[in-house]
Formats: structure tokens, sequence, C-alpha cells
């Protein structure tokens, strides 16, 4: 529904049985019964209301990622949104420790006035301790945001703007999605569970589909990467080779194009990149390999190259994103250590030594401020700010990687490494979270809050 107020949508979260793998009945939770959840495409500045109903088993919570969102509708991981027919006890365990908890039973109105920049944003499940099983399930889509300065670029689009969700999931023999599954190689000693990499599946699957073919044009395609993964990061490479060249980020769009060989991705992050076709010859399969893969979770999905075609897109030396930060020597500075602790006899995953609760404060800062954030690690941690976006400044060994343009709302974290980001922070005041988006990570208590006074 569209008024004057702006535009309105309805979800319905719901468990419903798809066919994934030929043949086979999956049952999964989805937005609306399907995976991904419908794609919902907005004019900045042009307010958005969803109704989330909520008819699963569970409690749930739907956030927006990558939305500036007011921190009443951010999606709080104690803000549930009741299963059906519940009495409320489903929600005791969290919420009851967190009094500014808001339980709603079946359903909720979540406001976004959606005043950024045109970008690749996407909503999933945020309840607290459950977040990974929740959206290994199936909750999670797409949300784009366009504005006119993106309309001014000749880039690819309608059917040559592809979101492309990236995911990898485990099944059982009977097509059921089976959780938790683990490869035994990437378990970090001495963690809880033995799930210490996050759970990690061996069926690669795109925007729903086990290595699907996408049939394209000798033409420039703009691929909307999403890293959907509970805990897998991918290195994708054309084959046979070809660039990728990056117009964007997790938050919306560079200044300039980046071209590259391969991108990586780690979970939650968005890498906006246009792909010429007309590059291979007619009847070419363009393979996207997953070098940071083996076997099946080495390769995601190949393009056919079907039919010749007239392109008058472009890829302009100067593209409408805004330009970076350089945060004044007196620029607040904090440090965030994102470490596997042990703390009262349980091991875990925590933010400076302590595993989340929601009434502990990690950061008080003023809204729209810039601060100067150092985030240190021991494991790949892939870190995601509520309520705020970054552009990366440094990393332990030097200036941003190759995969760091642009700004972003997930930083891919790795080994023994400490990188230093300027944050700028959102205009709403409120308790948002920062949290490791290994949703495993997050579920085992990896998360602060920050409260934008
Ligand atoms: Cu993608 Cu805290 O979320
Ligand atoms: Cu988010
Ligand atoms: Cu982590």
């Amino acid at each position: 529904r569209v008024d004057a107020e702006g535009e309105h949508y309805e979800i319905v979260q719901r468990v419903a049985a798809v066919e994934i793998l030929p043949g086979l009945s999956t049952q999964i939770w989805g937005y609306n019964g399907s995976l991904p959840g419908p794609t919902i495409v907005s004019r900045s500045g042009r307010p958005v209301t969803v109704l989330h109903r909520n008819e699963l088993p569970v409690p749930t919570v739907a956030h927006l990622h990558g939305g500036r969102t007011p921190a009443a509708s951010d999606g709080y991981p104690t803000d549930l949104l009741l299963a059906a027919g519940s009495t409320g006890h489903a929600a005791r365990m969290p919420a009851m420790s967190d009094p500014q908890a808001v339980i709603t039973s079946g359903s909720r109105l979540y406001s976004y006035p959606l005043d950024q920049p045109a970008g690749t944003l996407w909503y999933h499940d945020h309840r607290m301790d459950f977040t990974g099983p929740s959206v290994w399930r199936g909750l999670a889509g797409f949300h784009l945001v366009t504005d006119a300065a993106e309309d001014a670029v000749p880039l690819p689009r309608g059917a040559r703007d592809l979101p492309l969700m990236v995911m990898d999931r485990s099944f059982g023999p009977d097509g059921e999605l089976l959780y938790p599954s683990v490869d035994p190689g990437l378990v970090t000693p001495g963690v809880t569970g033995g799930f210490g990499a996050g759970v990690l599946g061996d069926v690669i699957l795109v925007n729903g589909a086990p290595w699907p073919v996408a049939d394209v044009d000798a033409a420039r395609y703009r691929l909307r990467l999403l890293n959907a993964s509970n805990a897998r990061r991918y290195r994708l490479v054309l084959d046979p080779p070809g660039a990728l060249v990056q117009i964007g980020a997790d938050g919306g769009l560079l200044e300039r194009p980046v071209r590259h060989d391969a991108v990586e991705l780690a979970p939650a992050q968005r890498l906006d990149v246009v792909v010429d076709f007309s590059g291979y010859p007619l009847g070419q399969d363009v393979t996207v390999l997953n070098t940071f893969g083996e076997g099946p979770t080495g390769r995601v999905m190949r393009f056919r190259v079907v039919r010749a075609a007239t392109d008058d897109t472009a890829v302009p030396a100067a593209l409408p994103g805004e330009p970076g930060l350089s945060p004044g020597p007196d620029a607040p500075a904090r440090t965030m250590q994102f470490r596997h602790a042990t703390v009262g006899g349980m091991a875990g995953w925590a933010v400076n030594g302590a595993p989340f609760t929601p009434g502990a404060v990690h950061a008080r800062v003023r809204r729209g401020a810039v601060e100067v954030w150092r985030l240190a690690s021991d494991f790949h941690h892939p870190i995601h700010l509520h309520g705020a976006t970054f552009r990366v400044l440094a990393r332990s060994n030097g200036g941003p990687g190759p995969y760091d343009a642009g700004w972003r709302d997930t930083l891919d974290l790795r080994p023994a490494e400490q990188a230093t980001i300027a944050v700028r922070f959102g205009p709403d005041p409120g308790r948002y979270v920062f949290h490791c988006h290994n949703l495993e990570h997050e579920d085992m208590a990896m998360m602060g809050n920050v409260v934008i006074e």
C-alpha cells in the first residue's frame, strides 16, 4: 500500500514447505513463506512501514540491516514478537533480564525513514541467542533503496540488476535443513559446543537455489552480492576469468569504481559489482567460484551467455558515493576487543572480556558523532555496528584492505588483527547493538551496546 505517509508492507513469518533440492521438500521459516523473503524496493527519503506478523512457533525479531532506523524499530534482540498463540512464557528468558525489552504479541509495525543513500539492505531475524538457527531456517530478505543520484548514473538496471543472496546450508537425505553442522577442520579448540568457527553448510544457495544457472545477455550486469551465510567467508572469482568492477559496498555506491579479479565477502557484507558478459563468446558458461571453498562449496553459481544484446550502460570514473572521513585529533577513541573468553566456567565469545547482557553499555556517544574505534580480534570476526556507518582507516598491517572501500556497516576483521575505523553514528537517540555477525558467535554473546544520546 502506498499513500501520502509513504509505503506500507505486510510480511507474515511462517513455516512453509519449499523445493530447494530437486524433488525434495524442505521445511523453512520464511518471510511470506519464501527464501529469500520478498524483495522490497524503496525510494530514499520515502518512509516505509512494515507490519511483521509472526506465525512461527518461536518468538522473532525483525532487523533491517543497513537501515538508518530509530532504535524502537531497529530490532533490539530482546524486543520480541511473540510466537503465534504464545502466552508470553517463551519470551521469559532473555527479555525478563532486560527492563527495556518490548514484548509484542502477534504482530508489530516497524518504521523505516530510509533517510539514506541508495544501497543494498537486507532484513533478517535478530532474536537474542537464537539468530543463527532462525536465519539458517530462512528468515532473510532484500530491501533495496534507490535514489536520484544513482538514477543519474548509467548503471545496468531492471533485469540486468541482480541481487544475489549467497548462503551455505546443509540438508539431510529427506531434504530437511540440518542445523548445526560443522566442518571439523574449522573448529576452534576449547570453544563451547565445538562450533567455534560457526555453523557451515556444504550446499551453496543463491537466492534460495543450489548452484543455480542464470541466462544472461552479452552485456553488463550489476550483481549485488550479499553474504547471508551464518559463518562462511567467500572469495569469489569468475571462471573463465573476468573483471569484477566494484561500484558499491554496504553503505551504497562508492566514490569511484574499484577493479578486482576476486572479491572477498565476510558474513553480512554486501559488495556491488558490475560484470561485462560481452567479454565472453556467446554460449559461454561463466562460473562463479569460491576459492575459499572446496568441492561443493567451491562453486557458487553459473551464468550462461545466451543472447547478443545492445548495451548503453557504463561504469563512469566518478560515482555519487559520499567521500570518506578524516576524524580530527580530538575525536573520541575507543578500543573493542573481540575474543574468546571463559566467564564463570562458560566458554564463549565476548566483547572486552564480557559476554552480552542488555544492561551493559560499552559506549555512550553523541548523536551524529564521529569516533575512532580500534577493533582487535583473535579469530575471524565480521563486526557489525547498528545505528552507524563507518570507513576503514587502517589495518594492523597498513592501510585499508582491497575490499574496504566505501561506507561499511560490517568489517571483515581477521585473526589477530587490529583495524581502525572512523564511525559516524546516526541521528536517533537510543540503544543499539554492535556484534560479531558470525551468527553463532553473536548467539554465544559476542555483542555489545551503544547508547546514542
Ligand atoms: Cu545483520 Cu545485528 O545484524
Ligand atoms: Cu544490522
Ligand atoms: Cu566472531
